[in-house]
């Protein structure tokens, strides 16, 4: 199968999924989030796959978030929308996979970039990585999982602090509050991937589905449904607006607070 956006190759028995829009800092638009849901349910009919090796092209990012350019007019609505369908189509999927899904963090994690790589199931990041979840600068808040999956990973205090203050972090700090598993130089992060990876696919694949399976369970909650709505609501804010357009013009962002 080819994509547009997305390279895919199974090399052994690892699927390798790298998102390839590098010109844009491999943000996700509509069409990659489409092709990326193509891949996630690829994934479970494939029997020769038995783990997936996500990463992003090129040296500088991961994914630096979802297309801003995309979803600056859309209304409260089309907000919802917007992270429902990507949480269930891709999210959700890729966390509650059978098989496992390893982000491999090249660059930039950003917003949906690090929603992303917080819905697989083990992270390794290279040492230049930025981690961060920025929406607040743009009048949003996360919207695919990010204030739920974040606050399971790092705690509420922690995930709190990254989430209002938008502030990116180091690999090495993500590493020390448990964001990510490991850290690596960047020439050694497919290595060490293809080595982790390696290991787990000596298991047995039962056992795989059903570990990945309850340890979600361990985590379930509602708060996905309220972030959708707030995510939502954040669409028919003046400052949404503003924030948006900021970024797209390429200046700081005057808000209103309206
Ligand atoms: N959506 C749409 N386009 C994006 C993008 C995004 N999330 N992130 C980067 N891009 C685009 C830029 O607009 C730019 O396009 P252009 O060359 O056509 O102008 C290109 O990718 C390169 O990005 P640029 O901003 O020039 O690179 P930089 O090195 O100066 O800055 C970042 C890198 C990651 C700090 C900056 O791109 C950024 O802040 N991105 C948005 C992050 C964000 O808010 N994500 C959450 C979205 S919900």
């Amino acid at each position: 199968m080819t994509y547009q956006n997305i390279l895919s190759e199974l090399k052994g028995q690892v699927l390798y999924v790298t998102i390839n829009r590098e010109r844009k800092l491999n943000a996700l638009n509509k069409e990659t989030l489409k092709e990326l849901a193509e891949v996630v349910a690829g994934v479970q009919q494939n029997e020769n796959v038995r783990a997936v090796l996500l990463t992003g092209a090129g040296e500088k990012a991961f994914v630096a978030g979802a297309d801003i350019s995309e979803f600056k007019d859309f209304g409260v609505e089309e907000g919802e929308e917007l992270a429902r369908t990507g949480q269930a189509s891709v999210f959700d999927a890729i966390e509650k996979s059978a098989k496992p899904f390893l982000a491999a963090i090249n660059g930039f994690a950003l917003g949906g970039g690090l929603e992303l790589a917080m819905a697989c199931h083990i992270r390794i990041a290279s040492e230049n990585a930025k981690l961060g979840l920025p929406e607040v600068t743009l009048g949003l808040i996360p919207g695919y999982g990010g204030t739920q999956r974040l606050t399971q990973l790092v705690g509420k205090g922690k995930a709190i602090e990254m989430i209002l203050s938008a502030e990116m972090i180091s690999a090495v700090q993500a590493e020390k509050i448990g964001l990510v598993n490991h850290v690596v130089p960047q020439s050694q992060l497919l290595g060490k991937a293809e080595d982790l990876l390696a290991q787990i696919i000596q298991r047995a694949p039962l056992a795989i589905s059903s570990a990945i399976r309850a340890i979600n369970a361990a985590l379930d909650q509602n708060g996905f449904e309220i972030e959708i709505t707030e995510f939502g609501r954040c669409f028919g804010t003046d400052d949404f607006n503003e924030g948006t357009a900021a970024f797209l013009e390429k200046r700081k962002p005057a808000f209103s607070g309206k």
